[in-house]
């Protein structure tokens, strides 16, 4: 905590309610404050941090959990100088906002544009149970037994998560991790309408399949806070051009009690009753993910997550360009020229994005020991056009020789 800090009462009480170990439920702190570099924690840029106390074999201790674009960093602080130590450089980072729970009181703080706290606290009217479970942070989004997981069949009838489907189900909890943090981050900044219950916000999954993401998604978001969701009013609807599946996943919907639509269409031709806030891809394959990202602009959706599967029109376009000086070594080697070609090809599928008004970042949401295919590209709508996007996209297109699937999609519509 800075001088400055110390000497204003509201931050000192919200000290305090973070290292009371006896009162903590949790603290969190999120969002960037105005003009402020990101926040760092642990060496890093974090978009989120958590604060619990967890029972550990070593005694209580206090629990940080940081969140950067893509994963969690938890480390465990013995309590007294160590924890408030901790805490204290928490304090002093940049963060937007602070909410911290005790079991007798809320406490929100927000920093204004000045830099000055304004600190809301109510007191807790029903009682809440403290959970000291030190291995939350490994938890899951969603627990092994989730009826969603045994109907999808990832796990088995027991509530444990077969064997063969380890790798689907921490895909889809990664994917949908993230979705949750760039959802809150974008409802918070006003990038995303804030959704009621009569116009919930709206999640299309383009090339569904069996709809593993699509079931996950609605199942975490619409979860009250009480079960570890975010209570959040949202309509999913599940596009795919197979017939089998849309049947299945009505069948599988019907059986879980979830209003949901499948749409049998494709990705660039399916039409949907009204423009998604929220678009997701995983793993459509090839230029299909470039369909998902072409819809999502037409439709201006607010929020999109791909996760791009193969690249074969770039890798093939490839071999016969000639590759500008000096770098034929990049694509003389069919290895290196696939591995290439993916690159460029969700570098100018980035690009495109940025050139709609889109904030892009390109991310890793599942480690790479799990799948090749972990490249995720986030864009939020914001409506700013970057400056030398354009010329950017056009040069790398003029080096390379290349006319990406998605450049075309979008053609001569451009909103530049
Ligand atoms: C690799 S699977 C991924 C399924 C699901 N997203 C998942 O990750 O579990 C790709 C799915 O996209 C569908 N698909 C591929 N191209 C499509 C297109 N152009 N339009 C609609 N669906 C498409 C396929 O039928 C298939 O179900």
């Amino acid at each position: 905590m800075s001088d400055r800090q110390a000497a204003a009462p509201e931050w000192e009480r919200l000290r305090a309610a973070v290292l009371d170990a006896d009162g903590l439920v949790r603290a969190l702190a999120s969002g960037r404050r105005r003009g402020a570099p990101a926040p760092v924690v642990q060496g890093r840029e974090m978009r989120r941090v958590e604060v619990r106390v967890v029972d550990l074999k070593a005694g209580r201790h206090l629990q940080v959990t940081a969140y950067d674009a893509t994963q969690a960093h938890t480390t465990n602080h013995a309590l007294g100088e160590d924890a408030r130590a901790v805490v204290d450089a928490l304090l002093a980072e940049p963060f937007a906002n602070w909410h911290v729970d005790t079991t007798d009181a809320t406490h929100q703080l927000r920093v204004t544009k000045k830099g000055a706290p304004l600190l809301h606290t109510s007191t807790r009217t029903e009682a809440v149970e403290v959970s000291r479970d030190h291995d939350r942070a490994k938890d899951r989004l969603l627990a092994e037994d989730d009826p969603v997981l045994v109907a999808l069949g990832i796990s088995d009838a027991q509530g444990r998560v077969k064997p063969t489907r380890q790798a689907k189900y921490r895909q889809v909890e990664e994917f949908v991790r993230l979705l949750d943090a760039s959802l809150g981050e974008a409802l918070e900044q006003g990038h995303v309408r804030t959704p009621t219950e009569d116009d919930p916000l709206r999640i299309v999954d383009l090339g569904c399949g069996n709809a593993y993401l699509t079931f996950a998604a609605h199942r975490f978001l619409t979860a009250p806070p009480a079960e570890g969701g975010r209570g959040l009013p949202v309509r999913m609807t599940g596009v795919d051009v197979k017939q089998q599946s849309a049947d299945h996943n009505t069948q599988v919907a019907a059986g879980l009690g979830i209003e949901a639509d499948f749409v049998v269409g494709s990705i660039g031709g399916a039409r949907l009753e009204q423009a998604p806030d929220v678009v997701l891809a995983l793993h459509a394959c090839d230029t299909a993910t470039d369909d998902a990202l072409a819809r999502a602009v037409e439709w201006q959706a607010s929020l999109v997550l791909a996760a791009p599967c193969c690249h074969h029109d770039i890798a093939s376009q490839l071999r016969t360009a000639e590759a500008p000086a000096p770098y034929a070594m990049l694509t003389r080697h069919g290895i290196l020229r696939e591995r290439f070609a993916d690159t460029l090809t969700d570098a100018l599928r980035a690009s495109l994005l940025r050139r709609e008004g889109y904030r892009v970042d390109v991310v890793e949401f599942v480690e790479s020991a799990h799948t090749p295919r972990n490249t995720l590209l986030r864009a939020v709508r914001t409506g700013a056009h970057r400056a030398g996007a354009v010329e950017e996209y056009d040069e790398l297109l003029a080096a390379w020789g290349v006319r990406p699937r998605l450049g075309e999609l979008l053609g001569d519509g451009l909103s530049r």
